[in-house]
């Protein structure tokens, strides 16, 4: 396994779309461990690959709860409900955080890292990491769709 470097704030293919993952392979698995291993150096809750410089339609999630980080590929959101008002941040844009609106629900259909197909029925911090991660897949970020005047700026640790 191995930290990927993280594509930042300005690069272009942030706003790039993702293609569809035709073929789970070897390949595939080590950059969906590395993306695992990104996302926990960085203590982030979410990694899309597009944020390692790769356009393809996996997602990585980890709430540091029982259930471990899951893996999904092709993710599909397929209904939602509600609407949550969330703080947020992300690994692309280190030090930025804002209030942005999210669904309180998603319903996500996926292929999971063996080629099984699967269905989440996701609410709060889940709902929105998937929310979050499926909008990187299709060149959307956080900031972009952030309530105005909720922008904060961190100062980098030195
Ligand atoms: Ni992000």
């Amino acid at each position: 396994m191995a930290i990927r470097n993280i594509r930042q704030e300005g690069d272009e293919i942030l706003k790039k779309k993702s293609r569809e993952v035709e073929i789970i392979d070897e390949k595939l698995q080590i950059l969906i461990d590395d993306m695992i291993e990104t996302m926990h150096k960085y203590n982030g809750v979410g990694l899309a690959a597009v944020q390692v410089g790769i356009l393809k339609r996996v997602i990585v999630i980890d709430l540091y709860d029982d259930n471990g980080p899951i893996v999904l590929i092709n993710p599909v959101i397929i209904k939602t409900k509600g609407e949550q008002e969330v703080d947020e941040g992300c690994l692309s844009f280190p030090n930025k955080f804002a209030k942005v609106k999210r669904p309180a629900e998603v319903v996500a259909e996926y292929i999971d890292r063996e080629g099984k197909r699967m269905r989440v029925k996701a609410k709060e911090l889940l709902a929105q990491a998937i929310a979050h991660e499926v909008d990187h897949l299709n060149g959307e970020l956080f900031v972009e769709k952030m309530i105005p005047g909720t922008l904060e700026y961190i100062e980098p640790e030195k």
